[in-house]
């Protein structure tokens, strides 16, 4: 297909229409999508309703096949639409949460969720997904750190970057391969005070030291299309952000692929008070770089007569347009409308068995042991009280949950039985139960809903409900060894039910979410997660996260008397549990960290080593986990970051030297023009189980032996 040719070929009209996206029900009047009130009354005329250019949402490849078959026999371009839809962390087969899937802290098991869910989306006739979510979250307030990877930039980059590789695969030309549209560019995740859609104010230094590495990670992997975030950067909108979108993202990330813009974010640059109308706001938004245009109808009304007027460069349309017909072209819409639609793969693949399966062993990697006293977890041999608000739980999917049915899930008291374990269970707290007393061990399961957290689902407080409180001191009563399992979308404040004997961390894992946290219960697997955020022991302490600046007057550790300095009079500095940390029911220790020089050219490359001891009878994985610091620099530079993460398998009683190099490259950081720099002097290497318990050695940069 000549794309240059079909778009000389094309009027002013249909140009439009390929940056304007809208919901399938306009073309079939009986779908039933959940499509917002003011969708509907957008006041598209038919005409141009069969001039648009992609559609948010389908349910099936029926559906999908009827939707293009009545637009390409109305259209005048004959252009096919580009479906795209939220497919988030599985279509129908539901896999943990992005949150949960970072605490893997294995980036195979991201590949393998997203390959899943391309292979499933797919078959409806869906070509693209608004995934990977790649903003950096700090504070848990925010209800979209769900869907996020965590608070460091490294983990979001390696995360991001295979799901990106899961989903476009060998090709997003070839069946089973989904476009992957990276989001929500840029820094959403610094949406004040954690309220979802509220301001943002960042340093130009912090933008890009701090919240682009995600992003990058799926452009990368070659990521084709890249979604505007709702807030301001620097002050204007992102979705109109000419300097954003073109000096950052095209400039300094490299991306080529089509710009989208959020669900009616270009209509809210008049709410921002930036435009003030949609004409204007249209007219921003082509100048600034943004594509396609979400659910509102600036481009549509506008852009036509903002040409004819001499306002608006045709330059800009066509620049645009050309982006949008190259995808479709390499998407394989032009050789086939219906791409990728398949009824008879739909019901064969989508939800199967198999990948079920696959969503357990996901599942199982995902959870994070928090507290284990004297061996409590496994319980092996015991009769179980399971009580709780969540004892008989199926709400394991979590938000974006897209088609995942709940009520096929496997209750948790359910799973627990299947696994053969002695379990009596209740909802209710009971005063007097004798089959709950005469139990060995209770297990308390607590926490959040789905509902609770993903977008527009913030919190101002992010501690236990008095309810789970309460549960806790009955469960308490009992004087029996106490395990609580906390559901949640978020870091939570759990201060009141530390003194459990053991804390398991369950986010929400998906269709196999109950079993997996079962088989981990039992002692089948051993828990392997690792915290992608800090918890905080006070929400007054948010935002909290282990990569921040020293200050002019730190506070030098626990027992540091120093008046003033930079503390609280009530709480510690420190998080409840750091970035990093899990338990294992193996138990390991570090030593030996050794480094291959102690001066460092530019040039080299330098490896680092260690020994880890797997100190217990029991097979485990650890991750360990690399951090540097540059201790001297031009602008101030985080006390440590993460650079390197290896998950590995250890045998009861096994050692292993665990080796990572790390290169120039691996000291630098972006200047305010997003030039990569660095400075010669000490680094100090770290390396541990977690970001607080690290083994320390330093080395120097010098300057090149070479220059
Ligand atoms: C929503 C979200 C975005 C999602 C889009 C389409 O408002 O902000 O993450 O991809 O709209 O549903």
């Amino acid at each position: 297909m000549n794309i240059e040719n079909k778009l000389a070929a094309m009027t002013i009209d249909e140009k439009v229409g390929q940056l304007v996206q809208l919901a399938p029900f306009f073309y079939v009047k009986d779908i039933q999508q959940q499509i917002f009130g003011h969708v509907r009354d957008l006041g598209i005329s038919e005409e141009r309703i069969y001039r648009t250019g992609s559609v948010l949402g389908i349910g099936s490849a029926k559906e999908m096949i009827e939707v293009q078959k009545t637009y390409l026999e109305q259209s005048t371009a004959k252009i096919p639409l580009l479906f795209m839809a939220d497919i988030i962390h599985g279509y129908e087969t539901i896999f943990p949460v992005p949150l949960a899937l970072a605490s893997s802290f294995n980036p195979d098991l991201a590949f393998k969720v997203a390959r899943i869910s391309a292979i499933e989306a797919s078959t409806a006739g869906i070509h693209v997904t608004f995934s990977p979510m790649a903003d950096i979250a700090r504070d848990p307030r925010w209800g979209r750190v769900v869907e996020s990877f965590g608070e460091d930039p490294y983990l979001n980059y390696v995360f991001a970057y295979n799901m990106t590789e899961g989903y476009q695969n060998d090709g997003i030309e070839k069946d089973g391969n989904l476009v992957s549209c990276v989001k929500h560019v840029a820094a959403y995740g610094k949406s004040e005070a954690g309220r979802d859609y509220n301001t943002v104010d960042l340093s130009r230094l912090s933008l890009l030291n701090d919240h682009l590495d995600g992003y990058k990670g799926s452009i990368d992997a070659g990521a084709r299309m890249a979604m505007t975030s709702f807030n301001t950067v620097d002050y204007v909108p992102a979705t109109v952000n000419k300097d954003l979108l073109d000096g950052v993202l095209r400039g300094i990330l490299g991306f080529d692929g089509v710009t989208i813009s959020d669900y009616d974010s270009l209509n809210q640059v008049i709410a921002h008070g930036v435009a003030q109308d949609s004409k204007e706001a249209a007219k921003l938004g082509l100048e600034a770089g943004l594509d396609i245009e979400m659910a509102s109808t600036c481009y549509i009304k506008h852009v036509k007569s903002l040409i004819e007027q001499g306002k608006l460069d045709m330059k800009r349309l066509d620049e645009a347009v050309l982006r949008v017909l190259k995808l479709k072209d390499q998407v394989g819409l032009f050789e086939n409308p219906y791409k990728g639609a398949n009824e008879e793969l739909e019901k064969a693949c989508v939800g199967s068995k198999a990948h079920m399966d696959q969503a357990l062993t996901v599942a199982l990697e995902c959870p994070v042991l928090l507290k284990n006293r004297q061996g409590v977890l496994p319980i092996k041999g015991k009769r179980i009280a399971l009580i709780g608000s969540h004892a008989k739980t199926k709400d394991t999917n979590g938000p974006w949950s897209w088609r995942g049915k709940a009520a096929i899930n496997t209750a948790l008291d359910r799973a627990l039985k299947q696994e053969g374990m002695d379990v009596v269970s209740a909802e209710d707290r009971w005063e007097e139960r004798s089959d709950l007393a005469n139990c060995d061990v209770i297990v308390l399961a607590i926490g959040e809903h789905s509902d609770e957290s993903g977008e527009a689902h913030s919190k101002a407080g992010i501690g236990l409900k008095h309810e789970d409180v309460l549960w806790y001191q009955y469960a308490k009563s009992f004087e029996k060894p106490l395990v609580v399992i906390i559901y949640a979308g978020r870091p939570l404040v759990i201060e009141e039910i530390l003194a459990a004997d053991a804390i398991m961390w369950a986010w929400f894992l998906g269709s196999k979410g109950n079993e997996a946290l079962a088989k981990l219960i039992k002692g089948e697997v051993s828990p392997s997660g690792k915290l992608p955020m800090s918890m905080p022991r006070h929400q007054g302490q948010i935002p909290i996260y282990y990569n921040h600046l020293k200050t002019g007057r730190p506070k030098k550790g626990a027992n540091d008397q120093n008046p003033f300095v930079s503390f609280y009079l009530d709480v510690e500095n420190e998080p409840r549990f750091p970035f990093g940390f899990g338990l294992s029911y193996a138990s390991f220790t570090y030593e030996n960290l050794t480094l291959s020089k102690r001066l460092m050219d530019p040039s080299d490359r330098l490896v680092i080593s260690v020994d880890v001891r797997n100190e217990s009878p029991v097979a485990g994985m650890e991750t360990v986990q690399l951090y540097l610091q540059d201790e001297y620099a031009r602008i101030a530079r985080p006390v440590k970051q993460l650079k390197r993460f290896q998950k590995i398998r250890f045998a009861g009683h096994e050692t292993k030297t665990i080796t990572f190099s790390i290169t120039l490259a691996d000291l630098t950081y972006r200047d305010a023009s997003g030039r990569s720099i660095y400075d010669t002097g000490t680094f100090r290497v770290m390396v541990g189980s977690n970001a607080r318990d690290c083994l320390v050695e330093t080395f120097e940069l010098e300057e090149g032996r070479n220059t």
